[in-house]
């Protein structure tokens, strides 16, 4: 796919497939493209050129809410969230939003399936203490944590990460992580985050693609890409 922002390669000749279930990191300097790619995925920018395909189906040219539907959830870098609403509202509201019907007032917002989900996430991800509090006084950690949650509620096929850890102490990051990729494993959704910690891709990854000036410079096992010399001088 390609995408350029007046004369700037934003995203040039990238090459990927992702498995199911498999949990890919993207590393690169800033400014190489990443978060353009992630947004190219999810609808927020179309690309020029260039295809873009999940579980077989072209998804060039659909609104984002389109392909939130088709099973592609993605959590940003800086969370999407009501700092005065609490931790369980938002979870409840993104586990049905984008449901059919969600637009229909008659609607209950809380069947017992999404209550389920909602307490199943809460615990999962060690939010059930700061479930009943607002978002605005919870530890940015927590805010990370629920950010992911909320894009896990939908139970995607895929989900898109853009720097989960950024904002995260390093106490905190391990945690995150672990949690964030037992979840994805017991569901069997794939997942691809933009990380800069490389510590965290060495131990989270499946494989790790690396970003140059828009392009796809490598993509591998982590061990091999990591070491790589080239890799370690343009990017780590
Ligand atoms: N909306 C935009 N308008 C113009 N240029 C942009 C825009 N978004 C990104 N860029 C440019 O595209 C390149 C890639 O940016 P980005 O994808 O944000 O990089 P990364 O996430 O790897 O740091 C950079 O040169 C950046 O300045
Ligand atoms: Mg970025």
């Amino acid at each position: 796919m390609y995408l350029s922002f007046g004369g700037v390669h934003a995203v040039r000749d990238v090459s990927l497939t992702v498995a199911t279930g498999e949990i890919l990191a993207i590393i690169g300097q800033n400014g190489a493209g990443k978060s353009t790619f992630l947004n190219m995925c999810t609808g927020y920018l179309r690309p020029e050129r260039g295809a873009i395909r999940i579980a077989g189906r072209s998804i060039v040219g659909l609104k984002p809410r389109a392909i939130a539907r088709l099973g592609v959830a993605r959590a940003f870098q800086h969370p999407q969230i009501f700092p005065q609403r609490r931790v369980v509202d938002h979870l409840r509201f993104a586990s049905v939003a984008g449901r059919p019907g969600f637009w229909n007032p008659f609607q209950p917002l809380d069947s017992p399936r999404s209550a389920r989900n909602v307490a199943e996430l809460l615990a999962f991800f060690g939010l059930d203490e700061l479930a009943e509090q607002t978002v605005r006084g919870i530890p940015e950690g927590a805010r990370k944590l629920l950010d992911v949650a909320m894009a896990l509620a939908l139970v995607p096929k895929l989900i898109l990460l853009d720097e989960p850890t950024s904002g995260v102490s390093s106490a905190e990051k391990v945690g995150l992580m672990t949690r964030l990729v037992a979840a994805l494993r017991a569901r069997e959704v794939s997942a691809v985050f933009v990380e800069h910690d490389m510590d965290v891709v060495a131990r989270f990854a499946d494989r790790v693609a690396v970003w140059v000036d828009g392009e796809l410079f490598r993509v591998g096992a982590p061990e091999a890409v990591l070491a790589d010399p080239e890799v370690k001088e343009r990017v780590l």
